[in-house]
């Protein structure tokens, strides 16, 4: 078992799949190899590249041993394939093939949508190191910004994962489709990345954390329910990067609670009680509640539209394929299969929110977002926790799920956080109440300065409780190199 958990670095790419003695999949790779690092290395600005940065690098697969802290130059961080170990006795946890043995090659039936879904998944992750590659000149520290790179090696090394499954399991059109991983780019009219929410910028330091709070746990859902599919491989791939997902939501949750308790401290001391002060409150050099409740509705909104459509057939059919299971499929006491069971969906009909039960087939993307919605709560209630401490009266509140949506039932309404329909019309003139508004958006912007002195952190975002890997608090994070 060891020698399948430790991971081998006698190859350019280092992985704990036996690269060494699969020259095929091993020469594909190394083809690809050159141009992600010219992808890398036209993204992250030149300064950062020659940097070194305090970051973690898996050394094995199992839950203690595989995160290694070292100073790296990014461009040289070694990306690499890495599976949680095969389960033997691991049968297709639901479907029409439950209970079969879980496949080790790709079923040819399933061969499509397989590919479609690794496709999908693999583009998201890329995409969101485009989206951050401004964010590394305007960091508020040292440690934020070794926060930031780590997350986006990692994000790098999931497309690794992701384009492995393409190269070793589908031929000719694996490589292809790997290929066009780095062809596609976040924003681009010509070739955007496939989903919305990876096309939107991430123009400031709190876009970012509510990005790694709310976006990242769409991929967490994803991956959860991608880590229980009959294809072992995928499995696998996905237990693993679980954990590496961990870490890119405690960035954000506690970039938002810093945030948080960094604005609610510096009220107390002005002594403004009222939330709505702004301008009082912005002379501070803090962000005031309601506008972090903006962008809250606004990272939101996007990342329930990453679920897709609350009724699908796609879902429906996927996990009746046994490819995608739900979140925790083998925890959830019932026939693995929904026959004859049903689940309830909001819908939009006739102008008016409705209640339905539906075939729970036809509504596990639904599910999922439930799942998610309960999973994104925790952090919610933390952070509402640590304004209440300061005595400061005001309330984080998940917007309603019909609010701002582009895809699904509620596309075409026009829906208030609180979920009131009202009209197009009414909608667009209250939009800067709900959604961050240029201004707001200006005045984030100004607070983005550089931080680099190490201990330092910029106006409007407090020190960390703890340093990463338990350093002390003037602790070097990114060694920087002035070109
Ligand atoms: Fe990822
Ligand atoms: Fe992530």
């Amino acid at each position: 078992m060891s020698a399948v958990m430790n991971v081998s670095y006698d190859t350019q790419i280092p992985n704990n799949v036996n690269l060494s003695s699969d020259r095929r999949v091993l020469k594909a790779l190394e083809k690809w190899h050159p141009g992600y690092l010219n992808w890398w290395n036209d993204l992250i600005p030149d300064q950062f590249q020659q940097s070194l940065v305090y970051l973690r690098t898996a050394v094995s697969v199992d839950p203690k041993g595989w995160a290694k802290f070292d100073y790296v130059k990014m461009p040289e961080y070694r990306w690499g394939v890495l599976l949680a170990p095969q389960n033997e006795e691991r049968t297709i946890p639901c479907g029409e093939h439950k209970g079969e043995p879980a496949w080790q090659e790709v079923p040819g039936e399933y061969r499509a949508m397989l590919r479609r879904l690794i496709v999908i998944q693999g583009d998201t992750e890329p995409a969101s190191v485009e989206q951050q590659r401004h964010l590394g000149i305007t960091a508020p520290s040292l440690y934020d910004m070794r926060n930031l790179f780590q997350v986006n090696v990692e994000e790098g090394r999931h497309l690794w994962a992701m384009v492995y499954l393409l190269h070793k399991y589908f031929g000719k059109d694996g490589r292809e489709e790997a290929d066009d991983m780095l062809r596609r780019s976040s924003g681009s009219e010509e070739a955007p990345r496939m989903l919305g929410a990876f096309n939107e910028a991430t123009p400031d330091w709190l876009s970012f954390f509510m990005f790694t709070y709310f976006t990242d746990r769409d991929g967490k859902m994803q991956l959860e329910s991608l880590a229980q599919s009959g294809f072992d491989p995928l499995s696998r791939t996905c237990r693993f990067m679980l954990t590496e997902e961990a870490h890119h939501m405690f960035v954000g949750e506690t970039g938002v609670g810093r945030t948080i308790q960094k604005t609610c401290e510096a009220m107390n001391e002005a002594g403004i009680t009222d939330p709505y002060d702004i301008n009082k409150i912005r002379d501070l050099g803090v962000i005031d509640l309601p506008t972090i409740q903006k962008k809250a509705n606004m990272h939101y909104s996007l990342s329930l539209d990453l679920f897709g459509s609350e009724v699908s057939t796609n879902a429906a059919n996927a996990f009746n394929a046994g490819i995608k299971a739900r979140y925790m499929e083998t925890k959830i006491d019932d026939d693995h299969q929904l026959q004859g069971q049903d689940y309830r969906v909001r819908r939009f009909l006739d102008g008016k929110i409705v209640e339905e039960e539906v075939p729970a087939l036809s509504a596990i993307n639904m599910r999922l977002r439930d799942d998610y919605v309960r999973d994104a709560s925790g952090g919610i209630k933390r952070w509402n926790a640590a304004i209440k401490k300061t005595g400061i009266e005001f309330e984080i509140k998940l917007p309603h799920e019909g609010f701002h949506r582009q895809i699904g039932e509620f596309a075409s309404a026009s829906i208030t956080p609180e979920g009131d329909i009202i009209s197009a019309d009414a909608w667009a003139t209250r939009r800067n109440e709900w959604l961050p508004s240029d201004a707001d958006g200006d005045y984030i912007k100004s607070l983005m300065v550089p931080v680099t002195e190490p201990g330092k952190y910029a106006s409007w975002i407090a020190p960390p409780r703890i340093g990463i890997d338990n350093q002390p608090g003037d602790f070097e994070y990114v060694k920087l190199h002035m070109a």
